[in-house]
């Protein structure tokens, strides 16, 4: 809302001023005439409690709210929100309890395999019914549904990810009612399906996602079938705003804002593309006023905007002399944003204003060829600066678009950057996400690797298909391409790979036919359109992809996983996560990851005291991912005792602490090898620039490969990569007996830091040893060796110690004093650890301002501490670390106000020690 929120879609240019007079709640429907230079004329109450809100020509009339629902047999009738869905409409009114509860996603599977009706009575003033063009705006449908008004059909919908528009202006009364009625959305996909002359595989997901068929042929967010983190919900209802628009002589129906630099001027434009709905069947000439107070520019000039809909486009040329504060990724300078206001005025009377903020930032992606390998690099440079990115993989925060409100938004997008990322990748099987989250990665400078909604599967490429998914990708072009933080958009999630690998297990007469789609589909048909509307960012055509060589051979490339070119996913749950050899060194890792389970206060919420166990019909059945839950274990028992709690809840609550535990310890390896390979080249492989992991969050509670817990509680990975991903960080490893700290610096500037190495026994809080290097240069953007020692030398240097008794902890030293947090390095498994003692870890809970101060006491050196607050919503300033001084302090920053007495009671301390 407001001045800022303006990106490109209509409903956010409503500009409430401060202090406007709000009408007495029961007065009747009046609406103000248009007023020259005033685009707020009239905020009004109906008797209905609608808004409507104008500006420009054009009044608006919101039909979100109550509106009435059915089944197709008229069996259940509710009243439902809107903008939601039938889920949510039935939970909050009690007709079915939460869908997440326990197995509900089963037992709820009726409501998707019915239709339900969307119904509501409005009264359109006569001010609105007056003018010349009355059009419905449906933001997003959720999905195959016909709408009817005053019981004539005005259009159908089969695609969530479109806006669409109906001329309503010879249906509407004074007195109307609306219809939207839905086809499941399952039965539409069978029978898509069903008519198609070949299949289009997979048909149906595994067995142990409970989910449904088909939903390669509908265009609805394709995880809403279920997925390998997600149960199947394939909701149906209105999931975005839906509007009445009416207006005279023309009509704003979209407009974007894009700085582009022309280096050999050495100069800023901005370009301005806006798409009208003309009346007049003349070419209309309109003065068009363009403002950027910032920059002392007011531009005016005239030009004429064709009928048809096409693009008008405004050039806006930055001043030379202007100082231009640029947009930058998070760590690497401010969001700085300038306010542009710009005016289409006819006859001087028809007044249309937008205003946004337009940031200016540029982008590159460098594919070249690197010294010493094979291939080429792929990496992003903003604002001609090389960047590591650094971040996780963004899925749907709710299986119901309705729950994600801003708040939900705030506090994940917050602990992206809280936890040092720099960048998300909207992974291809959800929604394009909301004009919000991308406003607020602007601002917060999350850098968007966007995908096009298609993942794991192949598509048909029919007429209607294409057709559909043309008006779905144009749509989403100029509702987003003003945004910053979109730096890549990029055609599917790993549709180039399920080809080159033939993960479907085509026959081999089929394979052309499916590589002749997929050229239709992602090179002709989208990037064809990215090309022609928004050639300033890069395109890729997959992920992973081997980039340029991707194009060369074909745009299918025989190995998609190549290390010297692209991106890579990777995934290896069988071996050992704690030997960095298993792990690939690509140009860019894009996905990777290992999966822990929620802690127990999130899995408490959906479940009974009979589900409290590893083995449960529940753990079992929230677990989509074939074998995770062994996985998990598996991978747990290579370095840690199993739990032994004779408590069998007690015992359950540590299993799930040490997938944890294990998650954590996993991606942290694995991540810290990323970063140490940023400027080196070993075996020819190396040079990599991007490491995000699997994935940031949950769309249920659920085992799943997240570091944030549905409800935004953080797991111990999120903890820990606020500190593998800060700017400044140090990771240590051992090859054939020798052991390596490196040191790896972000910041644009050389600086220089002292190491300091310790060992401890395990039984002992004074360390045996202590070694404090010289001051090291660690150069701007680079990562290298700072330390190394063959581990007997130091294990005999320090009182004689053994590899089982004992443990290296480091950390850096600025100016002789502790610089960032402090990193381990075990020396043998855990499992096998000697005199590791049980902490008896006491807590004091302190408050200062809005934060709260743990202190804690140790009687001994405790890997993994854990301190969980339960269901009292924040983070903490660290968590899950190891603890080798005596007494330390964690800050607790609440969501929420608390107290000291509620976490004093909530608070639970876990460590490893505790586990058996
Ligand atoms: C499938 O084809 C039949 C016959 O042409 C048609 O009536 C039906 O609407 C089609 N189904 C869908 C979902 O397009
Ligand atoms: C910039 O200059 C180069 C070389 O002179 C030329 O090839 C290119 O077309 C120019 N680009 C623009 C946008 O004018
Ligand atoms: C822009 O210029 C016009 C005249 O060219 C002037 O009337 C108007 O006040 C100026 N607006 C601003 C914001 O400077
Ligand atoms: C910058 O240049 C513009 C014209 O190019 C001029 O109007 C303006 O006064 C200049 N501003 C400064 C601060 O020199
Ligand atoms: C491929 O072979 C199968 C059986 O061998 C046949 O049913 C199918 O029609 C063939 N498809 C094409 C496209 O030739
Ligand atoms: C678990 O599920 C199976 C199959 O649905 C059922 O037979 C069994 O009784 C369930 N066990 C428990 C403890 O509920």
């Amino acid at each position: 809302m407001g001045m800022h929120g303006a990106i490109s879609s209509l409903h956010h240019v409503f500009h409430i001023l401060p202090g406007f007079p709000l009408p007495a709640p029961n007065s009747r429907t009046s609406l103000q005439i248009l007023v020259r230079g005033c685009f707020l004329l009239g905020l009004v109450q109906l008797s209905f409690g609608t808004f409507i809100a104008s500006y420009g020509t054009a009044q608006v009339f919101s039909l979100n709210g109550l509106w009435d629902i059915r089944n197709a047999e008229s069996s259940i009738k509710l009243e439902g929100h809107v903008p939601g869905c039938v889920h949510t409409a039935l939970s909050a009114r009690g007709v079915i309890k939460d869908p997440y509860y326990r197995f509900n996603d089963v037992a709820y599977k009726w409501i998707a395999h019915d239709e339900w009706i969307y119904s509501k009575a409005f009264k359109l003033p006569p001010e609105i019914r007056g003018l010349q063009k009355i059009i419905l705006v449906c933001e997003g449908i959720d999905t195959v549904s016909a709408i009817s008004l005053n019981s004539i059909l005005v259009g159908k919908t089969d695609n969530m990810f479109s806006r669409y528009t109906f001329d309503i202006s010879k249906l509407v009364a004074e007195e109307n009612l609306i219809e939207i009625k839905f086809e499941s959305a399952v039965r539409w996909a069978k029978d898509k399906r069903t008519n198609h002359s070949y299949p289009i595989p997979p048909a149906c997901p595994p067995d142990v996602q409970n989910g449904e068929c088909h939903v390669n042929f509908i265009r609805k967010a394709q995880c809403s079938f279920s997925w390998d983190w997600g149960p199947s919900f394939p909701s149906q209802g209105i999931w975005k705003d839906i509007k009445i628009e009416a207006y005279n002589v023309f009509h704003l129906d979209y407009i974007s804002y894009v700085p582009v630099f022309d280096k050999n001027a050495s100069q800023w434009t901005v370009v301005i593309e806006s798409v009208f709905d003309v009346l007049t069947s003349n070419p209309l000439p309109v003065l068009v006023e363009t403002i950027i107070p910032a920059l002392q520019i007011n531009q005016s000039l005239e030009l004429t905007i064709n009928p048809g809909r096409k693009v008008t486009e405004v050039i806006v040329k930055i001043h030379q002399n202007s100082t231009i504060d640029l947009w930058w990724p998070n760590g690497y300078g401010s969001q700085t944003g300038y306010e542009l206001i710009v005016r289409f005025i006819y006859e001087k009377q028809y007044i249309i204003e937008n205003a946004t903020k337009v940031y200016f930032r540029t982008v590159e992606l460098v594919e070249e060829p690197i010294d010493g390998s094979l291939g080429l690099s792929f990496y992003l440079k903003i604002n001609g600066i090389p960047i590591f990115l650094k971040g996780s993989n963004w899925i749907p925060a709710d299986s119901f678009q309705d729950n994600v409100n801003s708040n939900k938004l705030q506090i994940l997008l917050q602990s992206v950057v809280e936890a040092s990322m720099n960048s998300l990748r909207v992974w291809g099987g959800g929604v394009y996400e909301s004009d919000e989250f991308y406003r607020r990665c602007d601002e917060l400078g999350i850098m968007i690797w966007q995908d096009f909604m298609f993942a794991c599967a192949l598509y048909p490429t029919d007429g209607w298909f294409l057709d559909t998914v043309r008006e779905e990708v144009i749509h989403q072009l100029r509702r987003l391409k003003s945004h910053p933080s979109i730096i890549v958009w990029s055609g599917n999630n790993e549709n180039e790979v399920a080809i080159a690998q033939n993960w479907f297990a085509v026959p081999s007469n089929m394979s052309d036919l499916y590589v002749k789609d997929y050229l239709t589909l992602y090179i002709k048909t989208i990037r064809g359109l990215v090309l022609e509307m928004d050639d300033t960012r890069p395109f890729i055509s997959s992920s992973p992809t081997n980039g340029k060589e991707t194009v060369l051979e074909g745009w299918l490339a025989k190995n998609p996983y190549d290390q010297h070119y692209g991106d890579i996913h990777y995934y290896n749950y069988a071996s050992d996560c704690w030997d960095w050899r298993i792990y690939p060194r690509p140009r860019f890792a894009s996905e990777y990851g290992f999966q822990s389970w929620p802690s127990f206060s999130t899995i408490y919420a959906v479940s009974v005291p009979e589900d409290w166990s590893y083995k449960s019909n529940f753990s079992l059945h929230r677990q989509h991912h074939n074998f995770g839950n062994e996985q998990m274990m598996n991978q747990v028992e290579f370095h840690y005792k199993k739990p032994s709690n004779s408590d069998a809840l007690q015992q359950f609550q540590d299993t799930l602490y040490l997938t944890q535990v294990m998650q954590a310890q996993c991606i942290k390896l694995q991540t810290e090898f990323y970063r140490r390979s940023m400027t080196e080249i070993v075996g020819g492989l190396g040079h990599t620039m991007g490491a995000l992991y699997w994935q940031l969050n949950d769309i249920w509670q659920a085992p799943s490969w997240s570091s944030i817990e549905y409800g935004g509680k953080w797991k111990m990975l999120h903890y820990y990569a606020k500190n593998f991903f800060s700017p400044v960080a140090t990771s240590s490893y051992e090859d054939r007996e020798i052991f390596y700290i490196y040191g790896v610096s972000d910041l644009q500037e050389d600086n220089h830091f002292k190491l300091a190495v310790r060992v401890y026994k395990w039984d002992s809080l004074v360390p045996v040893c202590e070694r404090v290097t010289e001051e090291l240069r660690f150069p701007a953007g680079s990562s290298g060796p700072i330390y190394k020692e063959s581990v007997p030398e130091l294990l005999g240097r320090c009182a004689n110690t053994t590899r089982l008794d004992s443990v290296v902890v480091f950390y850096l030293l600025h100016k002789d004093l502790p610089y960032g947090v402090q990193n381990w390095h075990f020396l043998s498994s855990l499992k096998d650890a000697k005199g590791l003692l049980k902490p008896n870890i006491t807590v004091w809970i302190t408050q200062e301002n809005s934060v709260y101060v743990f202190t804690l006491v140790t009687c001994s050196v405790a890997p993994f501490v854990w301190l969980d607050v339960c269901d009292i919503p924040g983070r903490f300033s660290n968590n899950g670390f190891l603890l080798a001084e005596e007494q330390t302090n964690v800050y607790f920053y609440p969501w929420r106000p608390t107290t000291v007495e509620d976490l004093k009671k909530s608070l639970r301390v876990t460590t490893l020690r505790d586990t058996y």
